[in-house]
C-alpha cells in the first residue's frame, strides 16, 4: 500500500546488488511511496549485480561510486543534485564487507589488511558520506541520513567476527556526526538495527542458517524481513519522523530485549 509518504523528496540509495538486498527492497518501497532517487554501488558490484534493472523499473540513474573514495562520493553527490533537480531529502547506506569474514579468517587471527579495509568499506565510509554530504552543503533542512547495522555492536555474536566492531564504530559515527548535522543543517541522521536477513552480505557470514533459526525462535514477532526494514526506512525518511535523531534503533522483532524465549527454552528442558 502506498501513503505519498515520500512525494516530492529526492535521494540518493547505496548497496542494491540483488534482489535480496534490503536496499533493493527499499528503493522499491521509496519510488512506491513517491520518492525519486539516484542508485549507487561499487563499480565491480555493478558487473556482478542486476542492478540495471531496478534502475528501470524505479526510473531512477545509476552512478557507480566506491563509498570508501571521497572523490567518488564527491561525484555521486555534485552529479546526483543534477540529476535529481536540487538538493538531497534522503540517503541509505546500505554497505558492509569484511574479508576476514569472507574468507573464513577467525577472530583471533586476523589479517589486519582485510580488517582495515572492512573497517574503510563498512564503517568509515559512513563518515566519508557524510562529510562530503556536509561540505557539499548537498542536504535539505529536515533531511534523513540512515545507515544499517547490527546488534553484534553491543552484544558478542562469535561468529561475526570483525563486523562486530565495524558496527560499532558504523554507530558511533552516526551519533557523533549526527550531532554536526543536526545542529549546523537541521539533518537527522540514524542506524537501524536489523535482524539477520538472507542476502548475499548476511549468508556470507559463517554459520547464518543457525543464526537466523535462533533469532526467529527468540523473537516475540518473528525476525525482521528485507521488507519490513525497506518499510521502516521510509518512515525514517518520511516528515513523520522529524525529530528522531542519533539513535540506534532496532528493528528485530524484539529480540534486542529477550532473554530466553519459551521456544528455546524447551530444546532445553525435558518432558515433565
Ligand atoms: N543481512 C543481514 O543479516 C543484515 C543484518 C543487519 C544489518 N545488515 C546490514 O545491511 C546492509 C546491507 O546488506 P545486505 O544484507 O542487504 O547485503 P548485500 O550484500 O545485498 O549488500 C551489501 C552491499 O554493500 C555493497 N558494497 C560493498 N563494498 C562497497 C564499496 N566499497 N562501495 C560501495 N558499496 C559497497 C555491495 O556491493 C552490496 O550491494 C549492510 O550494512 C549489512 O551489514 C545486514
Amino acid at each position: 500500500m502506498s501513503y505519498n509518504l515520500l512525494k516530492g523528496k529526492k535521494g540518493i540509495i547505496f548497496g542494491a546488488l540483488d534482489s535480496n538486498s534490503i536496499a533493493w527492497k527499499t528503493a522499491e518501497r521509496v519510488h512506491e511511496e513517491g520518492g525519486t532517487f539516484v542508485l549507487t554501488n561499487a563499480p565491480v558490484a555493478m558487473r556482478m549485480g542486476q542492478i540495471n534493472e531496478l534502475a528501470e523499473k524505479t526510473g531512477s540513474q545509476v552512478i557507480p561510486a566506491d563509498a570508501t573514495s571521497v572523490e567518488d562520493l564527491q561525484n555521486l553527490i555534485d552529479k546526483s543534485q543534477e540529476i535529481l533537480g536540487g538538493k538531497i531529502d534522503f540517503v541509505l547506506h546500505s554497505i558492509g564487507m569484511s574479508i576476514n569474514v569472507r574468507k573464513g579468517k577467525h577472530y583471533t587471527d586476523q589479517n589486519y589488511d582485510w580488517t582495515q579495509k572492512g573497517t574503510d568499506v563498512s564503517a568509515m565510509s559512513f563518515h566519508k558520506l557524510m562529510q562530503t554530504l556536509y561540505k557539499s552543503d548537498a542536504m535539505n533542512e529536515w533531511g534523513s541520513i540512515v545507515a544499517l547495522t547490527y546488534m553484534a555492536a553491543q552484544r558478542v555474536f562469535p561468529d561475526y567476527n570483525d563486523m562486530a566492531d565495524n558496527k560499532a564504530y558504523l554507530e558511533s559515527i552516526a551519533r557523533s556526526f549526527g550531532y554536526f548535522f543536526g545542529r549546523d543543517k537541521k539533518v537527522r541522521v540514524n542506524t537501524i538495527s536489523q535482524s539477520p536477513t538472507p542476502t548475499t552480505a548476511g549468508s556470507g557470514v559463517k554459520g547464518f542458517d543457525g543464526f537466523i533459526a535462533y533469532a526467529e525462535k527468540m523473537s516475540p514477532l518473528g525476525n525482521a524481513t528485507a521488507a519490513d526494514c525497506a518499510n521502516y526506512t521510509v518512515s525514517l525518511f518520511s516528515d513523520l519522523t522529524k525529530r528522531v535523531t542519533l539513535q540506534n534503533l532496532f528493528h528485530d522483532g524484539g529480540f534486542s530485549n529477550m532473554g530466553v524465549s519459551d521456544e528455546v527454552m524447551s530444546t532445553f528442558v525435558g518432558e515433565e
